[in-house]
């Protein structure tokens, strides 16, 4: 009797430690097959997403081809090339008290600057900085603007000693709005749409100035806005200030847009009279470029129907910072559905829309730890994912590798765009662009906003973009700086070259 049940015990754990033998192998396969899986969603959005130099030249003529038609008529191409109205770049003349007011991005910025000529350059600044309540950003236009009037208000307040206009003179005040304007003259200018998440209910097709001069007088400011100006654009003077050899400017921060220096004759939509300095500065909004050559997945497809303004800022949703993240999210998310990358259950932060924010890309993009701490880390306090294996911070990591060099080679591949257009890419056309003294003239390219100015691996790949593009002995003429927040202190400088007192 003991033998038979010695014997059916025997049997019994034979077949258990089968089964469990068979249940690890069968796990084990899985999850290779998990593993696998995983790595082909990577490599599907790698093949996808990747730009080979050829491919960047064809993106840097279609940019030229599209600033061309853009340039001859209105709606000529989904480049608008807005005009400025900027005939007068800053030359370091202007002398007097300015003030700014910088709106467009998360936060907003008065300021004030006492300007000295080219001697004093600016003797004194001031600014303040506030963050935009969101409500405000969902709200009316109205309310927005009353905002902006009260901060002003209260900076104006407190202008102290050292702050003073010519005599004679009223205060006079450049106003940076970072969105498509169409514009009648430096000071005044209709809202095309509102972009980068702001979804006011009012506002497009009303004069800027009118909505920020009425708003002002609630606030009790007596104040003149004397330029209007776009944040590339006022980039493009703070820098110009500094040196005259600026002829571009780009933002990449929440938004992506430049602007540059154009031959008024070129221009051929513009009907006005010819300006004294024969060039005008031209808003690209080329967040809004488009071209079946860039290189757009499933997920770009989805992030942008699921988007405010689906159809619309398509090169922008590939580079721009407010988006960056959220692309990493939805790959991280599908290979969380397919292939388990978090375990069993699909992490319920992946599914919340701009839950992962480019700072963090940049951070955990940039961790050089052997463990990856920094990325196991924002993984847990970002989206709520704790213990995290080695192996799965490596493809995090992979992820925001793909993301920002796609998003870096566009924006280059667009300098180069528009430093071929005008003449400044070493190619034939470059003969326009000789100094007196036969050399090749410099070109410098002024940079702004958060994300060049604080993600290193993207900045890398840009300018790599750029000199691959144009070659060693053209990029030994280009420069390509940080121009760090010149876009408020530049509309202040052009308020000063377009004041009317002048
Ligand atoms: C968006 C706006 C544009 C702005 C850019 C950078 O693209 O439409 O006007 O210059 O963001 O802030």
């Amino acid at each position: 009797m003991m033998k038979k049940i010695g014997v059916g015990l025997a049997i019994t754990s034979a077949a258990v430690t089968c089964a469990v033998a068979a249940y690890i192998v069968s796990r084990r396969i899985r999850s290779r097959k998990n593993w696998n899986h995983t790595l082909s969603i990577l490599q599907e959005f790698q093949i996808e997403s990747s730009l080979s130099i050829s491919r960047l030249r064809q993106i840097v003529d279609a940019m030229t081809v599209e600033m061309h038609a853009g340039l001859a008529s209105e709606g000529g191409s989904k480049l608008r090339m807005l005009l400025s109205y900027v005939d007068n770049l800053p030359t370091g003349d202007e002398q007097g008290l300015y003030y700014g007011l910088d709106l467009g991005g998360t936060n907003f910025r008065v300021l004030r600057v006492q300007l000295g000529g080219k001697e004093g350059r600016v003797i004194k600044q001031e600014y303040e900085e506030v963050p935009i309540p969101p409500q405000l950003m969902v709200g009316t236009n109205e309310e927005l603007f009353d905002y902006i009037a009260t901060k002003l208000a209260h900076f104006v307040e407190k202008e102290g000693d050292g702050f003073h206009p010519r005599p004679g003179q009223d205060r006079e005040l450049g106003f940076t709005f970072s969105f498509p304007v169409k514009q009648l003259s430096i000071d005044s200018g209709c809202l095309l749409k509102w972009t980068k998440g702001f979804a006011i209910s009012d506002g497009i097709g009303k004069d800027v100035v009118q909505s920020l001069q009425e708003a002002m007088k609630k606030q009790g400011v007596n104040m003149r806005v004397a330029a209007l100006v776009n944040d590339t654009v006022g980039t493009l003077a703070g820098a110009r200030y500094w040196n005259e050899d600026v002829m571009m400017a780009v933002i990449l921060g929440t938004g992506t847009n430049a602007c540059y220096v154009e031959r008024a004759e070129a221009i051929t939509k513009y009907q006005g009279e010819t300006p004294k300095s024969g060039t005008m500065v031209i808003n690209m909004e080329w967040g809004n470029f488009w071209s079946s050559l860039l290189p757009k997945t499933s997920y770009d497809e989805d992030l942008d129907s699921e988007s405010l303004n689906p159809g619309e800022q398509g090169f922008e949703k590939l580079i721009s910072g407010m988006y960056l993240g959220d692309i990493v999210r939805r790959v991280l998310l599908r290979m969380s559905e397919e292939s388990f990358l978090f375990g069993t259950e699909v992490p319920p932060s992946l599914f919340k829309q701009f839950v992962l924010r480019t700072p963090d890309l940049s951070k955990m993009h940039q961790d050089e730890s052997s463990d990856l701490r920094e990325v196991g880390r924002i993984l847990k306090h970002a989206l709520g994912i704790a213990n995290t294996p080695l192996k799965v911070r490596k493809i995090v990591v992979e992820l925001c590798d793909l993301v920002t060099e796609r998003g870096a080679k566009l924006c280059g591949a667009g300098i180069v765009g528009v430093l071929k257009k005008i003449g400044r890419d070493g190619s034939t056309a470059g003969s326009r662009a000789k100094s007196e003294s036969g050399r090749a003239k410099k070109t410098v390219v002024a940079m702004d906003g958060g994300l060049y100015e604080h993600y290193p691996n993207f900045r890398r790949y840009l300018k790599e973009t750029v000199e691959d593009l144009l070659g060693e002995e053209a990029y030994a003429n280009v420069s390509v700086e940080l121009s760090k927040d010149g876009s408020g202190i530049g509309a202040a400088l052009l308020a000063a070259s377009h004041s009317k007192y002048n």
